[in-house]
């Protein structure tokens, strides 16, 4: 018999077709709208996989429906969305998708810090609306990026793959780590340095670190306070890491110069967040890993972690 899994957003034909060859095949069929909680309550009980978003949250409770659930598949490298500790207890596997979205994930995070420093939707805006009536020497200036200081929080796949994209622009690169990764001091010609030096010496400061309990407002009014006047920060790791309410409070007395941000506390973010009010920020719609051919890649990935654990193997991108 086939083992039955459930997937939670309409995925690619491509992945569909995979999956079925193997498995008898549940899915939510929509692209834009995510499973309501109580079908996925209802459908979890009947199925050997999941294959889930970073949109679900997929607690203990709803693990302790899935009686005959064997796998959990996240079509994510991030899985915060997923109590793992629960899941392990119980025997369930757990998957990700890491390294398929590495270099496109540090590109996006790289025009993230160059959109915000040279404030180009800002400057978009100015000249749809009608505002640009002439050059003039000080118009819309922003920050250098050739040169600067970047500081790297979290210095895992992406983060060394911008630290590549940041030697191109000849900047010093700090990098701030649970453990040091002396290969890569090496290799890259970037240096380790403590919160503290990492938040008073950068122009740039990238958050790349998992959420996790430790990582939940890493980034607080203690540490904005820390950088400079004309720092800059990029967060495409996850929302929780940054406090919103403190960075909120920084941009606008102009303790620190800017802000790019791909992930909120709460996704997808209110159009009234304080935040968005702010010239100063670049906002996006969480699409870190965005690219046709990246998002492909991590549907796949993650439809071969979920046979490869539903078929008794141990599935390649396992977390627990
Ligand atoms: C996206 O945020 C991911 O974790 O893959």
């Amino acid at each position: 018999m086939k083992p039955k899994i459930y997937i939670t957003r309409k995925l690619p034909d491509i992945v569909v077709t995979r999956l079925t060859e193997v498995c008898e095949v549940k899915m939510w069929d929509k692209e834009e709208e995510p499973v309501p909680r109580e079908i996925l309550e209802k459908e979890i009980q009947d199925v050997d996989g999941l294959y889930c978003l970073l949109t679900e949250s997929i607690d203990k409770p709803l693990l302790n429906r899935g009686t005959r659930l064997k796998v959990v598949s996240n079509m994510a490298v991030g899985y915060n969305n997923i109590d793992v500790a629960a899941a392990t207890e119980k025997g369930i596997l757990v998957t990700n998708t890491p390294g398929v979205l590495t270099e496109t994930t540090a590109d996006l995070t790289f025009a993230l810090l160059m959109a915000t420093a040279r404030r180009l939707v800002e400057a978009s805006d100015y000249l749809r609306a009608g505002d640009w009536k002439t050059w003039s020497p000080m118009q819309l200036t922003g920050q250098d990026i050739y040169g600067a200081t970047l500081g790297i929080f979290g210095l895992g796949r992406i983060g060394e793959a911008l630290a590549k994209r940041a030697r191109g622009f000849d900047m010093k690169i700090l990098y701030h780590n649970r453990s040091r990764k002396l290969e890569a001091e090496e290799q890259l010609d970037i240096q380790y340095a403590d919160k503290e030096r990492l938040l008073r010496e950068s122009d740039f400061i990238c958050v790349l670190m998992p959420f996790t309990h430790e990582t939940k407002n890493y980034i607080g009014a203690a540490e904005l306070s820390l950088m400079k006047q004309t720092a800059v920060l990029v967060n495409t790791a996850r929302g929780g890491i940054v406090d919103e309410e403190a960075l909120y409070h920084a941009l606008k007395n102009r303790e620190i110069w800017g802000a790019g941000i791909d992930v909120f506390e709460e996704e997808p973010v209110s159009t009234e967040h304080p935040l968005l009010s702010l010239p100063n920020v670049v906002a996006l719609p969480h699409i870190g890993s965005a690219s046709k051919n990246t998002r492909l890649k991590m549907s796949l990935l993650a439809a071969e972690n979920l046979l490869q654990g539903l078929q008794g193997e141990t599935p390649k991108n396992i977390v627990n």
